[in-house]
């Protein structure tokens, strides 16, 4: 699945999935921006991708802000000259239900990056896809097609369910330009979400985990950087607005 020549800008790329994602598109000979909060662990995937023979373009910027948003795309662009992939990966969950009174200060906070950020760099990104007929993965959730298994995440469900129905609605408007639009939907990925989300390291629920799935295992970061891998590429040029779910049978239990 050679990339070579393609321009990738990946999201949420200094940790778990988005990190193994940009590590996998340049050794498939991909320009990757790898685009996150974080410098110093932004340049430690640096460091694993230039293993590769390839500098990535670091490109620090906190997307739940939309003026930090506004230049990725563009800054992309002016480094490498085109842009062909766009992998909208960054995402959080923050706790807040109903019932303890803070599901709207929740639902602003996951919004913002779960589902505003990739609206505007979809859009920033567009006119570049259709010169390149390039395509865009958003990485969503399994959570998007279940019913909210933890009350106190309902932000977290309502936003994958708005970025998979914004995958639909995006591949049906940008499918006459000869772009397509997916979405891969990982269940429960052995990494450090849970705690970068604040709810303590991944080890205290990990069995719980294990056994909601069906295949008794969770994913790693490069399996589902291998389907994202699979969606962007040409392979795949008949995939689009599908939403791919890998959770080793989550959602069958
Ligand atoms: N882990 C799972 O079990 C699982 C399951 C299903 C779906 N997912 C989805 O997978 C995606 C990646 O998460 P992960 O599992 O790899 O966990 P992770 O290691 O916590 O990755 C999240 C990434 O998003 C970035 N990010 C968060 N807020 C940001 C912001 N405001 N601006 C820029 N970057 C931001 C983080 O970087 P900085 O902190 O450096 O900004 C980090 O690189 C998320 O969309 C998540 O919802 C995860």
């Amino acid at each position: 699945m050679s990339l070579t020549n393609k321009v990738v800008i990946v999201t949420g790329a200094s940790s778990g999935i988005g990190a193994a994602t940009a590590v996998l598109f340049a050794k498939e000979g991909a320009d990757v921006a790898i685009v996150a909060r974080n410098q110093s662990k932004l340049e430690a995937v640096a460091k694993q991708i230039q293993e590769y023979g390839k500098t990535p373009l670091i490109i620090k910027a906190d997307l739940s802000k939309e003026d930090e948003v506004s230049s990725v795309v563009s800054q992309t662009v002016n480094h490498f000259g085109q842009l062909n992939i766009l992998i909208n990966n960054a995402g959080i969950a923050v706790e807040g239900s109903i019932l303890n009174g803070k599901v709207l200060q929740a639902y602003d906070e996951v919004m913002k990056t779960n589902v505003r950020a990739v609206l505007q760099l979809a859009m920033l990104a567009a006119p570049h896809l259709i010169k390149t007929k390039g395509n865009v993965v958003n990485v969503s959730s399994a959570a998007a097609f279940t019913t909210c298994r933890t009350p106190t995440l309902i932000s977290y469900y309502v936003s994958k369910a708005a970025l998979d129905h914004f995958t639909r609605c995006a591949a049906l408007e940008l499918a006459s330009s000869g772009v397509r639009v997916n979405s891969v939907n990982p269940g429960p990925v052995d990494n450090a979400f849970l705690d970068h989300s604040g709810f303590g390291a991944v080890d205290k629920y990990k069995q719980g985990l294990i056994d909601g799935t069906a295949l008794g295992y969770m994913a790693t970061d490069e399996e589902i950087a291998g389907v994202i891998l699979f969606l962007a590429s040409d392979k795949a040029k008949s995939v689009t607005g599908s939403n791919y779910l890998i959770d080793n049978g989550y959602l069958l239990k």
